[in-house]
């Protein structure tokens, strides 16, 4: 087979990508390792920034996002039992949009199908060739799938293949860098059938640890603890769970507190992870395959956005005006606003968790900081700015 960009990896960034350069004429194949139904059935964050809205607009995605999307203006922080709101519109002009990641997802695959373009499903050994040579030889992409042996020649590949994908692995040992910090602590989150506590998100840091309230719409709640990452969920019953989100947020909340059997329940752990370069010869990483943030910023999917607007650009640049610098250019300018988001997740999850052996004194910056937020205009500025999405 021929083609001219192979996708590895169905999901959110890879199907993103897929769109836009199918709207702009150029060829695609994109290759799953799961069935479609796999990966709509995986619960994620579905915090949108207008980044990510505008991205599927582009993509001439139908989305259900202005029937069934949630426009969020703020969001409320609470500490020390009391609580305070902060406004994005007030500093941003810009809301969030809360619409499940999975709804997303099914949308870019409802599109997808549309075009009628190539997507393998349950392909399996994919390996990358030639990524690293320019001039005649051409990128090649080899996999099997139903038992059938496939061999793609490209002209570019985008690695959209997840954190435990094989693109960023095709990078030699030696051209790539990466940086980790793993958290002491998981997100034990539930999904339940019950109405959202607050029409807004709530972010609580309490003395026995972070809680969070989200929503997927008016029936269905979407809800995270902290907990040790490595407690079997066994142990945590629906009623265990409920009693310990009560604690962690404000009574006035708590009280409204609407309970019910969980129709998902799971512990996740938080990480923060970047690879540099975002790129090796014709191979691009978007998403996850180049990094990982903690959930706590819900940065994960409005940031293999902004992967993918700029090697949809970059690579527009090159099929359409032959121009390849911004390819040349692809890893710096994503990894510049990578870094800031990585830098956001990592300062609301230090910020709102507790952490194990804090000392008095770590307590009390904590507490500085959120008195902070609270109390100054600038402050309240900068996060809103960075949680509704700093410009692409
Ligand atoms: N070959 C083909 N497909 C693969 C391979 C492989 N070797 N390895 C993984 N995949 C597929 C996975 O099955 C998955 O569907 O690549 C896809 C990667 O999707 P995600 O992990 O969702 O990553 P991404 O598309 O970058 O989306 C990032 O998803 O994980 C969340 O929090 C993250 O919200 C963020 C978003
Ligand atoms: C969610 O609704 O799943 C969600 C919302 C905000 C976050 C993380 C997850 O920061």
């Amino acid at each position: 087979m021929q083609t001219q960009v192979v996708i590895i990896g169905g999901g959110p960034s890879g199907l993103l990508l897929a769109q836009l350069l199918h709207v702009q004429g150029i060829e695609v194949v994109v290759l799953e390792r799961k069935t479609r139904e796999y990966v709509l059935g995986r619960i994620r964050a579905g915090v949108l920034e207008r980044g990510l809205i505008s991205l599927l607009a582009q993509a001439q995605v139908e989305t259900r996002i202005d029937t069934e999307g949630f426009r969020h203006d703020g969001t409320v922080i609470c500490y020390d039992d009391q609580h305070f709101r902060i406004n994005f519109t007030e500093h941003t002009e810009h809301p969030v949009v809360v619409y499940g990641q999975t709804e997303v997802t099914r949308d870019l695959y409802d599109a997808r199908e549309k075009t009628g373009g190539t997507t393998f499903f349950n392909v399996e050994d994919v390996q990358i060739h030639n990524a690293e040579l320019d001039g005649a030889t051409r990128a090649r992409v080899t996999f099997s799938c139903g038992g059938t042996e496939h061999d793609i020649t490209c002209d570019y590949i985008a690695g959209c293949d997840g954190f435990h994908g094989v693109s960023r692995q095709s990078i030699p040992q030696d051209k790539r860098r990466t940086f980790e910090k793993v958290y002491p602590f998981g997100w034990l989150g539930i999904l339940s059938q019950t109405a959202p506590v607050h029409h807004e998100l709530i972010y609580a840091n309490s003395p026995q640890g972070f809680a969070l309230c989200s929503m997927r719409n008016d029936h269905l709640s979407r809800y995270y603890v902290q907990a040790p990452v490595d407690d079997d969920i066994a142990d945590w019953s629906d009623d265990r769970f409920w009693d310990t989100l009560s604690q962690r947020i404000p009574p006035e909340f708590a009280a409204k507190l609407q309970t019910g059997p969980s129709i998902e329940k799971s512990i996740a752990p938080l990480r923060s992870f970047v690879v540099e370069p975002m790129q090796y010869g014709r191979l691009f990483l978007c998403g996850d395959a180049a990094h990982i943030v903690p959930p706590t910023g819900a940065k994960g999917l409005n940031t293999a956005a902004s992967d993918v607007h700029y090697l949809y650009q970059a690579l527009r640049a090159r099929f359409a005006d032959n121009d390849s610098r911004p390819l040349a250019q692809y890893s710096a300018t994503a990894l510049a606003r990578v870094w800031k988001a990585e830098r956001f997740s990592w300062w609301m999850t230090s910020t709102l968790h507790r952490f194990p052996q804090m000392s008095a004194f770590d307590l009390r910056m904590q507490r500085a900081e959120l008195e902070f937020l609270r109390s100054n205009p600038a402050a309240q500025a900068a996060m809103a700015q960075n949680y509704v999405g700093l410009p692409y």
